[in-house]
């Protein structure tokens, strides 16, 4: 089976971490967000994906020069100006020839979900696509969708206000299309799946719904991003054995605290640091004295001695000074000096 996953967007919510880095090109616990989902459409039996891309489209290319990942062959379909959702689809559909059932997945999602499951839902149903639920419990930031108890989708109703919202169940960027369900999406222009392509499917009644059991995350946000590595350190995500994704530091053993973490390749933490429940990828070294809690350092930072990291992210190669205090859900930016001894409270530096 072939898969297309929506690269493209500017993961503005990210920023400055997405600047000069695609979002999902990110690492998320030592492999990036798109590598996740890629392994994830692999276990599902899909074998080609197609890489639907728009912004900084070098980074993917460069990053898979053979055209292959996690064991999935790779295309790219490549957006001259943004074609939103569904326009990025039908290009992809258009530039691989897809020509049977597939999936889309919207690249910023890590889910546990049946891939499978889903697909054979479709299949049974026979529509032109079927769209996967998932509930939360505040759907005010979402697309929420009614449905019928066939699953048939009646309605689809954006970031409705908390205390109205007809369902909790909401979009979960995951889809099974035929081809034939974006021929309404004209080739080259901006389209949008949740408000073009979806609302004419479910008129026709071609429109069917899925709710998935299993974790669900859209890891575009600073918050949503932090909490996502940290689950996946607790094994909630992949479910992988956490020993497996210890690496050597330095010459030494991992003390109690660091053994809540994930340490990559390359690490160097100096004498008394304090690191407990916090994602350090690659090359990242920790100054003596310095402490990191439920926070996630991107490869090549620099944590001063006697810096105090707390819930927060800290972009790649950025340099936190002696002395500094970065905690509230703060994002520093690759390349980042901070003042020393400054303090950053809940800020993106820069804003
Ligand atoms: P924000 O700017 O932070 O909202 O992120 P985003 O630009 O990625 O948008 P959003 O998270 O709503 O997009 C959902 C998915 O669709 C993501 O995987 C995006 O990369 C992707 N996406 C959004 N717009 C486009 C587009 O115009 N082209 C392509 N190829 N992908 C898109």
């Amino acid at each position: 089976m072939k898969a297309v996953v929506l690269v493209g967007g500017f993961g503005s919510r990210l920023r400055p971490l997405t600047i000069d880095v695609p979002k999902q090109m990110i690492p998320v616990v030592g492999v990036t967000m798109l590598e996740r989902v890629l392994s994830h459409l692999k276990a599902h039996g899909v074998t080609e994906a197609v890489l639907a891309l728009g912004y900084l489209p070098d980074v993917f290319q460069e990053a898979f020069p053979d055209g292959e990942s996690m064991g999935v062959k790779l295309r790219y379909s490549v957006e001259s100006e943004p074609l939103d959702t569904a326009g990025a689809v039908r290009l992809a559909v258009e530039t691989a020839g897809i020509d049977s059932t597939f999936l889309v997945v919207n690249g910023d999602i890590l889910s546990t979900f049946d891939f499978t499951s889903i697909v054979n839902f479709h299949k049974n149903k026979g529509g032109l696509a079927t769209v996967a639920l998932t509930p939360v419990d505040d759907p005010s930031r979402f697309g929420v969708v009614v449905s019928d108890e066939q699953g048939r989708v009646r309605s689809f109703v954006e970031k409705p206000p908390r205390e109205t919202a007809p369902t909790s169940l909401i979009n979960a960027g995951v889809y099974v299309f035929e081809p034939e369900g974006l021929d309404m999406a004209p080739l080259g222009e901006p389209t949008s799946m949740e408000r073009l392509v979806f609302p004419e499917l479910a008129k026709s009644d071609q429109l069917f719904s899925l709710e998935m059991p299993g974790y669900w995350i859209d890891a575009g946000t600073p918050a949503s991003l932090l909490q996502v590595s940290l689950d996946i350190l607790r094994g909630k995500v992949v479910g992988k054995d956490l020993s497996a994704l210890q690496r050597a530091v330095t010459g030494r053993d991992l003390s109690q605290t660091e053994t809540d973490c994930y340490v990559g390749e390359g690490c160097v933490l100096e004498d008394n640091v304090d690191v407990r429940n916090s994602v350090l990828e690659s090359q990242v070294t920790v100054c003596a004295q310095a402490t990191v809690r439920d926070s996630v350092i991107l490869p090549g930072a620099v944590i001063g001695e006697g810096a105090l990291i707390d819930s927060s992210i800290v972009g790649h190669q950025a340099f936190v000074p002696p002395g500094s205090i970065v905690v509230n859900g703060s994002v520093i930016s690759r390349y980042a000096e901070l003042m020393p001894g400054c303090q950053v409270v809940g800020e993106r530096v820069p804003s």
